[in-house]
């Protein structure tokens, strides 16, 4: 019998009834149905199937070890956030995406240390604890930290101007769970728009631009790893975050300090920029 418009779902439904995995068979069975709906309700054409096959070709293609445009584009569509909320704490501070800058090794750094390797702006001090959903603070864990510039640019989008390791950190939690670090206040920027991901952004007249942030992945033993970012309140771009990852509860005030004792204790001069952060980490999951 001809499989028509309708029944092509179902046989394609059954076709993967015999995979081993019940987790992959799930997922497929659910995709289906609506990929075929999908296909159905705009009527996608023969042209414009061609084209999202060119363009997912050319996100494919501009795929190497240092950049990965597929997540990009996860990205864009709000699918990566999507997958963070629904798997994030449920009881801790809120995770947000990983984002493609956490690409080296960030350097070892003592509390007290500058990320900011090129001086010559306004210093902030990050100040910060690590805690368990119960408020008891977590010692012997870290905290890697990463940020652009104050011109919004990674060390890696810039290796001529920024020595590698600029604005990035590994910290480490000390008795009562603190950490803090000296910095500068990061820029709004755009996410990378030389590529397919760019165009398409380009063609729906979507802007590329992510609020300020600093980006941070807490780990404490016993404790579920968490990444997520703080960002600037004030910053441009809060309210139309190009991969829909601000949440309100990681909006933090980076209020000027005009303070010579606490610039001192600090090492910085005055005025300078503050920002707190909690982060809350859930015990591992059991099983
Ligand atoms: C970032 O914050 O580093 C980022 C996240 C997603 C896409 C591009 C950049
Ligand atoms: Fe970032």
């Amino acid at each position: 019998m001809d499989l028509t418009s309708e029944s092509t779902t179902a046989a394609v439904i059954e076709s993967f009834a015999e995979t081993a995995d019940p987790r992959l068979r799930e997922i497929l069975q659910e995709l289906v149905p609506h990929l075929h709906d999908f296909v159905r309700k705009v009527r996608l054409t023969l042209p414009e199937w061609e084209a999202a096959i060119e363009f997912l070709t050319a996100v494919g293609q501009r795929c190497d070890a240092n950049r990965q445009e597929f997540i990009l584009l996860s990205d864009v569509l709000g699918i990566s956030m999507l997958v963070e909320t629904i798997n994030g704490q449920e009881a801790g501070t809120e995770s947000t995406v990983l984002g493609p800058f956490h690409v080296v090794e960030s350097p070892q750094r003592e509390n007290g240390d500058t990320i900011d390797l090129l001086g010559g702006n306004e210093p902030c001090v990050i100040t910060g604890r690590v805690l368990g959903i119960d408020g008891a603070p977590l010692p012997g864990g870290t905290v890697d930290v990463w940020q652009c510039s104050a011109d919004g640019f990674y060390d890696v989008q810039q290796p001529d101007v920024q020595p590698l390791g600029n604005g990035r950190g590994l910290f480490h939690t000390d008795a009562e769970g603190r950490f803090h670090f000296r910095t500068v206040v990061p820029s709004h920027y755009p996410i990378p728009t030389d590529g397919p991901v760019g165009q398409l952004l380009l063609a729906t007249g979507r802007h590329p631009f992510r609020p300020a942030h600093i980006h941070f992945i807490a780990d404490a033993p016993g404790h579920r790893s968490l990444t997520t970012h703080i960002f600037v309140a004030g910053s441009p771009y809060l309210d139309s975050d190009a991969v829909f990852a601000v949440k309100q509860s990681l909006v933090a005030e980076f209020a000027e300090v005009d303070d010579a004792e606490q610039a001192r204790r600090y090492g910085v001069s005055s005025p300078f920029r503050a920002a707190s952060v909690d982060i809350v980490l859930e015990a591992d999951r059991v099983g």
